[in-house]
């Protein structure tokens, strides 16, 4: 048999010791498949004794990922530590100095440095793979790398944070409020103590960063992404969502546009029989348009340790196999700088939710204020809350009014600039409630 593959593990989390797991129980599968062992040669933490469910006698530990990422007896490194900065970038920027190759499931450290590392590893003819960074278990980046080289991309969207689309399911399916929820998805683990990375949408804009590079051709840029989280949904827009023929999910989403590439991720509304919109709870989707293709939506698990590690061990699989394909689906010099296209311009349909003022003229003012920007409104629901009767009040309590509008196709900028008029006109309370709806 060919000589076994030697890996070094940086990282013995959640993910870390599933991959111990995984490849321990597919050892004879992976042998059969790629024709050698995939073997750990030694393992790197940040503690060593801490309990982990995995015997740490069968292994070497070596204290420092870094020193790791250099040791001679391993083949390649699988960072698994996470973060941006160190000591997870310098294991990797030195484990490709070496001419090791290097498994990845870090988002952050590629949305941030993933063109210089790209090229890093082209320089030194070594394969970066980084399946896990992106939607867990499903199999995006190699679908969009490999499956697909051969297509046009015009738009990538996708659910690509469990923890915001459990939010959004039990708020739809048990009634509940987003605080509520948020704090059912932290006891269940699926939500962080902080959880403001997950909710306020830029964990998803990191993965979008990645999906939009591989799917463009540009370069890694997650402030190219317009940015906005779910914490302002409230159950009231999930009913009129539902009401409409609507369903709200956190969308990353970008588009090749006469002006350039559109990244963004926002509360979204999608119609209620697409794909997208039945992925419930912490599951992932990704749906692919390419020119001359139906869409192509594929769905799993986004997270979780054994989801992820398979990623990471297929990674491994293609590299024991020999197969080294450019990081980001071409050479690193010919990613180009991401041509913005600037949120104003975005076109689309919007949901927009308003507190009228329950005095005369209001309800002109607004539809004014609308006309001016050439927005026409494709459906509009006006709700009289009656009180119960009997209780002595007038059935118009002189409580502001909730309306909820449709428009069709507009820009953002128009948007803006009407609602900036309406509020200015005095004739709404509080901030009107935007959500942006994507067709399929
Ligand atoms: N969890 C998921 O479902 C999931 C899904 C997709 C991608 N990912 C990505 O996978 C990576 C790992 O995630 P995880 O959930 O497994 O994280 P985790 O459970 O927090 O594990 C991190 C590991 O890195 C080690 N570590 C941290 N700082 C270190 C340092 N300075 N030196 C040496 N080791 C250090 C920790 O050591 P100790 O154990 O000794 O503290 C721990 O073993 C991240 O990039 C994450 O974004 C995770």
């Amino acid at each position: 048999m060919a000589e076994p593959l030697k890996v070094g593990l940086a990282g013995l989390g959640t993910v870390g010791t599933a991959v111990v797991h995984l490849l321990q129980q597919g050892r004879d599968k992976l042998i059969a498949r790629c024709g050698r062992p995939i073997e750990i040669a030694a393992l790197s933490a940040r503690s060593r004794g801490k309990k982990r469910g995995i015997d740490l006698k069968k292994f070497r530990w070596v204290a420092d990922p870094v020193a790791l990422a250099r040791d001679p007896a391993i083949d390649v490194l699988v960072e698994v530590i996470g973060g941006a900065g160190d000591p997870a970038r310098r294991a990797v920027e030195t484990a490709l100095r070496a001419g090791k190759p290097v498994v990845t499931a870090n988002k952050a450290l590629l949305a941030r440095h993933g063109d210089q590392l790209a090229a890093l590893a082209e320089r030194h003819r070594v394969a970066l793979n980084f399946e896990a960074s992106v939607a867990g278990g499903i199999p995006i980046i190699k679908t969009l790398r490999e499956g697909l080289n051969g297509s046009s991309f015009t738009r990538i969207y996708g659910i690509l944070n469990g923890t915001c689309n459990y939010i959004l399911s039990r708020m739809e399916q048990d009634r509940l409020a987003f605080a509520d929820c948020l704090r059912n998805a932290q006891a269940l683990g699926y939500a962080e103590a902080d959880p403001s990375f997950d909710v306020e949408g830029h964990d998803t804009a990191q993965k979008l960063a990645i999906l939009a590079s591989l799917a463009f051709g540009t370069k890694v840029d997650p402030d190219a992404i317009y940015v906005e989280g779910i914490s302002s949904i409230t159950l009231a827009d999930l009913d009129a969502a539902a009401e409409l023929g609507y369903r709200v999910k956190l969308l990353g989403v970008a588009v090749r546009t006469e002006a350039g590439i559109e990244q963004r991720v926002h509360p979204t509304m999608v119609p209620k029989e697409s794909a997208i919109a039945q992925v419930m709870g912490v599951t992932n989707a990704v749906t692919v348009d390419a020119e001359g293709l139906a869409p192509i939506t594929l769905v799993g698990p986004g997270a979780g340790g054994m989801a992820t590690a398979s990623a990471v061990v297929s990674d491994l699989a293609d590299i024991a196999r020999g197969v080294c394909s450019p990081p980001f689906g071409r050479p690193a010099d010919r990613m180009t700088a991401v041509r913005k296209a600037p949120m104003q311009r975005h076109e689309g349909g919007y949901y927009i939710r308003l507190l009228a003022r329950d005095r005369p003229g209001s309800a002109a003012t607004i539809a004014r204020r609308l006309a001016q920007q050439q927005i026409s409104i494709e459906s509009i629901v006006q709700r009289h809350e009656v009180p119960p009767r009997g209780n002595g009040q007038s059935e118009r309590s002189g409580e502001p009014v909730p309306v909820i509008l449709i428009t069709y196709a507009t820009t953002e900028d128009a948007v803006r600039k009407a609602l900036a008029a309406v509020r200015r006109d005095r004739v709404i309370s509080g901030r009107p409630q935007v959500i942006r709806i994507e067709k399929n």
